[in-house]
Formats: structure tokens, sequence, C-alpha cells
């Protein structure tokens, strides 16, 4: 399986997704590839915010190796999953597909709910890590049954 964690600036939401599931499939012994990337080019080139890299410390996890990158159309050929964080990342994520096999490719991270940008709120990326981390653990039940 490859799956691709998505959200706007690649630097707050997606890193902390992609850190947390390759630890947790890294944990199970499973070949999955994971990987993030934004819709937005702004930070490409930088690591996660220094925000989302502390509180994946306080949790045992160093994503400071990570580098942001932008969405390419070439990820619906790459991945099998793209996993989004919220409506937006949806919009313009669909708007690059090139066709329905690529647009079923998509879909939300947390299923019926968004990941809250916490840019611009420090007191966001404690819950926000928690959430992202019960949803990953929820994922993987899902396809492995076996948490
Ligand atoms: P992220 O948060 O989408 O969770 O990485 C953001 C990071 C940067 C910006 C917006 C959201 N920005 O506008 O630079």
């Amino acid at each position: 399986m490859k799956i691709l964690m998505v959200c706007l600036g690649n630097i707050c939401r997606s890193p902390l997704a992609h850190g947390i599931m390759e630890h947790l499939v890294q944990q199970k012994g499973l070949n999955w590839e994971i990987d993030s990337a934004g819709t937005g080019g702004w930070h490409v080139g930088q690591p996660p915010d220094r925000r989302s890299i502390g509180i994946a410390k306080k949790y045992g996890l160093d994503i400071s190796l990570q580098t942001c990158r932008k969405f390419d159309v070439l990820d619906f050929e790459k991945f099998d999953q793209i996993l989004v964080m919220d409506h937006n990342n949806l919009l313009d994520v669909r708007a690059m597909a090139r066709n329905e096999a690529e647009k079923n490719k998509i879909s939300l991270f947390m299923k019926d709910a968004i990941v809250p940008d916490p840019y611009y709120e420090d007191d966001q990326f404690d819950p926000v890590y928690q959430m992202i981390e019960k949803r990953c653990k929820e994922f993987l039940y899902e396809y492995t049954s076996s948490i």
C-alpha cells in the first residue's frame, strides 16, 4: 500500500500524518510506503513547522528530517490512496485528477471530518496530533484487522 498524506502547506498536518503512519506501519512490519505533500508551494524544501516537530518529539517521533514538497499530478500514479486533511485540500486535489480512477484514490483522511489547520493556533498542535494518531490506528485496523 502506498499512501500520500496531503494538506495545504505540508509543514503542519500532513508531516504529522506521514510520520505517525510511517512509524505505525514499521512497528507492524508492513511494507507500506508513506509520504506527504502540500497543495501550496510556499514552504517547499523546508522541514516541517517547528511546532509539528515539537509535538511529534513530545510523543517520541522524529519528523525533523522530512522535506516539504508540493503535490504533483504524477502522485496519482505513484500512490494507491491520497488522504487529504480538509475540504479545501479535497477540492484542490480533485481538480488535478485526470480521470475517475484518479479521483477515486482521493478521500478525507478523517473519513467524515476534517483535521483543522493549526497553523495560526499554537495550542491546537497537541489535539491535532492526537486526532491524527487515532485515525492512523483506525486506518491500520481497517486494513489489517490486527491492532
Ligand atoms: P498545513 O498548515 O496545511 O497543516 O501544513 C499550513 C501551513 C502553512 C500555511 C498554511 C497552512 N501557509 O499559509 O503558509
